[in-house]
């Protein structure tokens, strides 16, 4: 059996992947597109400023999945949960993902680096505030009733995540790292793993589907299922530490 750090910091990364069993779906890998429209074409500030109507549209129906009692977390969202509660260390969690899986699996220490679907953004004031209903071109900013227009608080492409210089600083500092459900492909995140490996000794892990564009950066790789393979990690880190 590996032997793995026993305390100390843990970063985990996750991505599209730890939610496909949840019911949503992924950018890459199968299928690979999103109610017919390609990624770049409905997530970056240029197609906002094209066509507001029809990139709101699309994350209204992305926000509309989050409210449907069929979609909540599963197994592997749960098992980093109580990793976070059970290890003696710290775990910070840093998603890819807009959903609010991780959080409502009870995950406390979360960043997330590319925005929230649940979250509003006033293009006039610049205020972030919770948002839960459809967003409309029409739409008033509660904070400073500016019409100027709301926008889904996310990270296009093209924009800055958020967040960065806390996850640099987890990143050179930790003693393990994961990365679940990600296909490596988007920067800054498929970067993170060489980040690590720049830094010190800490064993990187990456569990997807199937190899990553960044396979060969890891110090291990575990093919299949995050519902799966997650749980059964978090099992074995947790004995080794106990
Ligand atoms: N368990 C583990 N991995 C899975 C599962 C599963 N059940 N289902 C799918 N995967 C893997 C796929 O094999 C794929 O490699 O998850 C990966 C998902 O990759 P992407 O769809 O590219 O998602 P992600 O890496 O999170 O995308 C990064 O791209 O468009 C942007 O901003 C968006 O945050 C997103 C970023």
């Amino acid at each position: 059996m590996k032997r793995y750090p026993t305390d100390g910091l843990i970063v985990v990364l996750t991505g599209a992947g730890i939610s496909a069993e949840s019911g949503l779906a992924t950018f890459r890998g199968a299928g690979g597109l999103w109610e017919g429209h390609r990624v770049e074409d409905v997530a970056t500030p240029e197609a906002f400023a094209r066509n507001p109507a029809l990139v709101q549209r699309f994350y209204n129906l992305r926000r509309a999945q989050l409210r449907d009692p069929a979609v909540r977390p599963n197994a592997a969202h749960r098992a980093l949960a109580r990793l976070e509660r059970e290890w003696p260390g710290e775990v910070l969690v840093v998603t890819q993902n807009v959903d609010d899986l991780h959080e409502r699996a009870g995950t406390r220490n979360l960043i997330h680096m590319h925005g929230e679907l649940l979250r509003a953004l006033c293009l006039a004031c610049n205020d972030s505030m919770p948002w839960s209903e459809d967003l409309s071109p029409e739409a008033v900013c509660p904070s400073c009733g500016g019409k100027g227009g709301l926008r889904p608080d996310i990270v296009w492409f093209g924009e800055m995540p958020y967040r960065m210089d806390e996850i640099y600083d987890a990143l050179t500092r930790c003693a393990l790292f994961l990365s679940i459900g990600t296909s490596g492909q988007v920067y800054p995140a498929a970067g993170f793993v060489e980040v690590v490996r720049e830094s010190g000794e800490a064993p990187t892990i990456e569990i997807n589907l199937e190899p990553s564009a960044t396979r060969s950066r890891f110090s291990e790789h575990r093919s299949g299922a995050a519902g799966e393979l997650v749980p059964a990690l978090v099992d074995e880190l947790l004995a080794q530490a106990s």
